[in-house]
């Protein structure tokens, strides 16, 4: 066998920072499980308890979570990658979602995206998110946020904003300190 045949496989879980969970996290942690007949039903509450730690979830931190739930880790994964909430990137401090199902499509979602994105340096023709190299914002888009009958709408962290124009784009942008 040549030399180069004998090289570990990159692991993609281990490139990523040192994933630590602090004793009164994991206390908090154990002690939201015993709320549930059933361990993986305490999923979305263990999700939301790491990633208002670390700010995001991670693939360590699915796999951290599998265990404590006693499930395989595509179990939590594919709610990581199901709800909008929950990211498995850092995201700026000020994250700007917008939606872009039909409604809002339809209302002006793509210009209002554009719009955000041309304020603030980023690409508008990526759909993925994107954050500013200042970490300050993030915008991308998502689906429904459940209020078609406003269109276009979005989210500025937890706020919620109905019928945005560009005039109300920069309003939220310049309250964004
Ligand atoms: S389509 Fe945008 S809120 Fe439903």
């Amino acid at each position: 066998m040549s030399a180069a045949n004998t090289q570990p496989i990159p692991n993609p879980l281990l490139e990523q920072p040192d994933f630590a969970v602090p004793a009164e996290l994991e206390r908090e942690i154990d002690e939201l499980i015993t709320h549930y007949p059933r361990k993986r039903s305490a999923s979305l509450m263990l999700l939301h308890a790491v990633q208002g730690r670390f700010g995001y979830i991670s693939r360590q931190a699915v796999e951290w979570i599998a265990g404590k739930l006693e499930v395989e880790p595509i179990n939590v994964y594919e709610l990581v990658t199901f709800y909008p909430m929950l990211h498995e990137q850092p995201v700026g401090k000020y994250h700007l979602r917008v939606c872009r199902t039909l409604s809002c499509a339809l209302g002006g979602a793509y210009a209002l995206h554009g719009h955000f994105c041309e304020r603030l340096g980023l690409d508008p023709h990526a759909h993925g998110p994107q954050t500013t190299k200042d970490g300050k914002f993030t915008v991308e888009f998502v689906e429904c946020l459940a209020s078609c009958g406003t269109a276009p709408v979005m989210m500025c962290n937890d706020a919620f904003y109905e019928g945005v124009s560009e005039q109300k784009a920069d309003e939220i942008l310049g309250g964004c300190k």
